[in-house]
């Protein structure tokens, strides 16, 4: 019998990759140069475009690596031209031929081959295809819904395999950084135990235990707590991960994370290696210097400068507190909202004094389609301040506003009031619509943000109770446990975001790792003694077997990649991605199946 050897899997694993040989091309689409003429090459790929120009017949072909120009004309063989006029997009061939240079004044600067030919003596079609519904092409005018129906065909074009080539780089640099690092990849269960908290679970029934489910992991969290407590000390996994949620632009309902935990550390310890990782991954796949350390910011101070917690910080546009001035103001839906405790703020746009009556009436039902009770608004004229509310606010009180603001003539000033988080978002939002408008956010800078010490909990009103933030793991401030019991909400938490120009990258947090604690917390959100037990019962266990203080953080892989490549949509860094219903359609899921695999599993649709 043979023995493993742990030395020769050692070995192989460190030798030498054999170099990449192709047996039925000599080269690829991509490769050709002038250097190369004179030389018989054989290249296999697709056919881009084909073009009869009078008796010589060009093609384009393609593969992964590019383009080449191939010729069939008779008088390099006439049996390779006349096989030609059967060629259509997207055939695929094998062509063999003199590589010659292209006639002066036909080179083509924008392609990397474009300074020579095949001249094609065989042809070889080695399958046909059907007219494809959409060109391939860098820029694809077919509808998002086509390309998914065809996604093979989609992903043939330039664009979508670079985006999935950096996404497979990125792969690559995260493994390689981490691996440098101590950390140990570990697989973890894809069929879980239903733990729901934050998004809804996606449910598997189980056929062999009736009536019991297993969930798709929203996140290994448990899990690589666990490992900690183990004593795997460092872990990552790149992971999918699955959410039963609204999809946007930048959701998806399964998607990847890097996930990764540390034992013994603390919050700057995971924020200096999660830089670490960014600045390694922009160097290796983009070959962009990033420069760490991040800027910091509090919660407090996003939601206040920014009105968000993922800010933009990229342009200006920063919010401005004029509490203070209104909160005797004769303009009560003003003195109201600061009275209640809440806020009037306001942002400053330089130069927009002439927005015309129409744009900001756009404005207003804008604000209120996203809940705002109103907008006021005030130009300032060289002469005069004018503003939406004349009746109300007084001249005097207008200039206050716009001191507090920061206005000058010329300038357009607009003011939301309302309850704190509520009045800041929606400024936020009209800040975010504003630059949007005004073309301020450039695409060509990586602003990096790291926002913390956000609160640990929320009310939320709809479930009349507490909910986490983040997750009901994260550890509260030590300094602020005591507010526990006392004022949960002013609790905040040893939380971190990344941010990357006003999406949320990745999140994390110092975990709390006595068991204590973790019931504490467990039942100010309302989760019972029992309740808790049945649910996370196997993690309290496991602390009770001396865990280690840790701490970690996910990132959004998907959102990674599309903000490296520039995409405005997660599904295009995503090879089969599911539509914003959730919806798979190439292969057409979520389908009905058989009633026999339903009774199977103990499953009636009713
Ligand atoms: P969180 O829920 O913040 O944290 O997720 C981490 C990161 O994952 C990305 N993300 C998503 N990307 C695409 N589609 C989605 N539906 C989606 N949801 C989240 C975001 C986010 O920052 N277990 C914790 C991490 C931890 O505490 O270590 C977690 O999952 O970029």
């Amino acid at each position: 019998m043979p023995t493993r050897s742990a030395s020769r899997i050692f070995v192989f694993g460190r030798s030498k990759e054999p170099p990449v040989t192709y047996k039925k091309r000599t080269h690829t689409c991509g490769e050709l140069r002038k250097s190369e003429v004179g030389k018989t090459a054989t290249l296999t790929g697709w056919v881009d475009s084909r073009r009869d120009l009078g008796g010589v017949i060009f093609i384009d072909l393609r593969d992964r690596y590019g383009k080449t120009q191939v010729v069939f004309a008779p008088q390099h063989n006439a049996e390779a031209h006349s096989s030609a006029d059967v060629l259509r997009s997207e055939f695929v061939l094998s062509v063999t031929g003199k590589v010659a240079p292209r006639p002066a004044g036909t080179e083509n600067p924008d392609l990397p081959t474009g300074e020579i030919d095949i001249e094609a003596t065989e042809l070889n079609v080695l399958n046909k295809a059907e007219t494809p519904p959409f060109q391939i092409e860098e820029e694809s005018e077919a509808s998002e819904d086509i390309r998914l129906k065809y996604r093979y065909l989609d992903l043939r074009r330039p664009n979508m395999q670079r985006n999935l080539l950096m996404r497979h780089k990125t792969y690559q640099a995260v493994r390689s950084f981490y691996d440098r690092n101590g950390f140990v990849e570990i697989e973890t269960p894809i069929l879980m135990k239903s733990t729901p908290e934050g998004a809804r679970d996606y449910l598997v029934p189980s056929r062999i235990h009736r009536g019991k489910f297993f969930a798709l992991p929203q996140s290994p969290q448990t899990y690589k707590q666990i490992l900690m407590v183990s004593g795997f000390d460092r872990y990552f996994q790149i992971v999918k991960c699955f959410r039963d949620e609204d999809f946007r632009a930048d959701r998806q309902a399964e998607f990847t994370q890097i996930d990764v935990e540390m034992s013994f550390v603390d919050e700057a310890d995971v924020i200096a290696m999660t830089e670490g990782c960014i600045a390694d991954v922009f160097d290796k796949v983009m070959g962009t210097k990033i420069t760490a350390p991040f800027p910091r910011m509090s919660y407090r101070e996003a939601m206040e400068t920014y009105g968000s917690d993922k800010p933009n910080t990229g342009f200006g546009l920063k919010i401005k507190d004029c509490s203070s001035v209104v909160a005797t103001s004769s303009f009560r839906v003003f003195s109201d909202a600061v009275k209640k405790g809440g806020v009037v703020a306001g942002i400053c746009i330089p130069g927009l004094v002439n927005y015309t009556r129409n744009q900001l009436d756009g404005l207003t039902d804008y604000v209120k389609s996203i809940g705002a009770g109103g907008l006021v608004y005030m130009k300032m004229h060289v002469e005069k301040i004018e503003n939406s509310v004349e009746k109300f606010v007084s001249a005097d009180e207008s200039a206050k506003i716009a001191a507090a603001v920061g206005a000058q003539a010329g300038d357009l000033v607009l003011i939301i009031s309302g309850a704190w988080q509520k009045a800041l978002t929606i400024l936020g939002s009209l800040r975010l619509e504003m630059a949007n408008r005004l073309k301020l956010v450039t695409e060509s800078s990586w602003n990096f943000l790291w926002v913390l010490d956000f609160p640990l909990l929320e009310f939320s009103e709809e479930e009349k109770r507490f909910v986490s933030v983040h997750h009901p793991f994260t550890s509260p401030k030590e300094e602020d446990v005591s507010l526990i019991e006392k004022d949960p909400s002013k609790v905040r938490a040893r939380a971190y975001d990344l941010v990357l120009n006003g999406t949320e990258i990745a999140g994390g947090s110092i975990r709390i790792h006595h068991k204590e604690l973790q019931s504490k917390v467990f039942s100010l959100l309302g989760i019972a003694d029992e309740e808790a037990k049945k649910k996370f019962g196997f993690l309290l266990e496991a602390f009770k077997y001396g865990a280690p203080p840790h701490g970690g953080i996910a990132y959004g892989f998907d959102r990674l990649v599309m903000m490296m490549a520039g995409e405005d949509s997660i599904r295009d860094v995503i090879a089969f991605p599911k539509t914003s219903s959730a919806m798979s359609l190439m292969d057409d899921s979520p389908s009905e199946v058989a009633k026999k695999q339903l009774d199977e599993l103990h499953i009636r649709i009713v």
